[in-house]
């Protein structure tokens, strides 16, 4: 799909993304815009190759797509000086290969920090209060009448929520527990996060001037120790070589047996395969995942647990968040490409 043939920079969409902002923001800059209309849902480096072509200034790439020496010395060779993901993460991007070749690096951060916030939340209490497995068993016609002891799950009130990495996200996802749930808060990062701190105290100060209970934070020594105290814990760091396998067997064995662990940031921070093992024998510990270690498959026998709430990586799909994310990525192009400032640089 071609707009704004006669555009003077060639500017290269691997795939079709929401509204038409950042196509008109493109073509109003002299962009002419091409997007991949190709139906398979993960392009390979060769599909890209043909993309890029003998000539292309900018391009839009997605987080399935693999970033590295290959496709910036072709985007190079083909005069291009810019490329931004689709998403806030890029792990899926070489920076240093990108650098080599004088490729700016743009990602969309901010637009999606509530959204995945609120996916990681409604993951957080779909296994807490067994959501999934009450569902498909109402399906089933398995409903014959109210018991005592049908689908009991976790009170997350009075509850600790633990969350590690707590930048953009995962402060928006503790605000969201404490605010919505009255939650106490342990966290874990390598930065201390004082503007959660202050809004923790802050709220559990208006709790107790209203009568009720105060919440409480406390910042952890250790990522074991978040693991062993909390009741629901979310995982919100970047993927890099040091959070691979974060959660591991071990540290699986360190957690509560009832306790809640949930993923939306990228698959590999959790040994998939250590936490099936885990799920089978820990009825009782559920887990709500947005992402997968070898996504889009998940490891053998992670369907069949029923203590699992699976989604396919969907935290940042609102309308809103994904027209916004396409937005910046095409801003991110367009600054490079003109002498603007690149909105978002990940090479920095
Ligand atoms: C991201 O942006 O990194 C998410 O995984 C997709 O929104």
């Amino acid at each position: 799909e071609v707009w704004n043939p006669s555009g003077k920079y060639r500017v290269v969409s691997t795939k079709s993304m929401p509204g038409t902002r950042w196509i008109r923001l493109l073509t109003d800059q002299d962009c002419r815009v091409e997007i991949c209309t190709e139906k398979k849902t993960i392009l390979s480096v060769d599909d890209i190759l043909a993309l890029i072509g003998d000539r292309c200034d900018g391009v839009i790439g997605q987080l399935t797509e693999d970033w590295g020496e290959v496709l910036f010395s072709a985007l190079k060779r083909a005069g291009g000086t810019a490329f931004s993901n689709m998403a806030v993460g890029y792990n899926n991007v070489d920076i240093n290969a990108a650098n080599k070749h004088g490729v700016a690096v743009g990602n969309t951060p901010g637009v999606l920090t509530e959204t995945t916030a609120e996916l990681a939340a409604s993951l957080s209490l779909a296994a807490a209060r067994r959501i999934v497995e009450a569902d498909q068993f109402m399906r089933a016609g398995l409903y014959d009448g109210w018991l005592p002891h049908l689908f009991v799950g976790n009170l997350l009130k009075g509850q600790t929520v633990g969350v590690i990495g707590a930048g953009r996200i995962g402060s928006a996802y503790a605000r969201m527990m404490i605010e919505g749930f009255k939650m106490n808060l342990i966290y874990y990062d390598l930065y201390q996060s004082t503007r959660l701190e202050k809004f923790v105290t802050a709220y559990g100060q208006f709790l107790q001037a209203n009568g009720e209970q105060p919440v409480t934070w406390k910042r952890a020594a250790t990522m074991e120790d978040v693991l062993r105290e909390a009741d629901v814990i979310s995982l919100h760091p970047v993927l890099d070589k040091t959070t691979y396998h974060l959660i591991n067997k071990d540290r699986l064995a360190i957690m509560k047996k009832e306790a809640v662990l949930v993923n939306a940031s990228r698959g590999p921070v959790i040994d998939e395969a250590a936490l099936v093992e885990h799920l089978k024998v820990n009825p009782m510990f559920r887990v709500g995942l947005d992402v997968f270690e070898d996504e889009p498959f998940m490891k053998p026998g992670l369907a069949e647990q029923k203590n699992a709430v699976v989604v396919p990586h969907i935290a940042s799909a609102s309308k809103w968040t994904r027209e916004g994310m396409a937005t910046l990525a095409a801003l991110n192009v367009l600054g490079k490409i003109k002498g603007y400032p690149v909105w978002a640089d990940a090479n920095r």
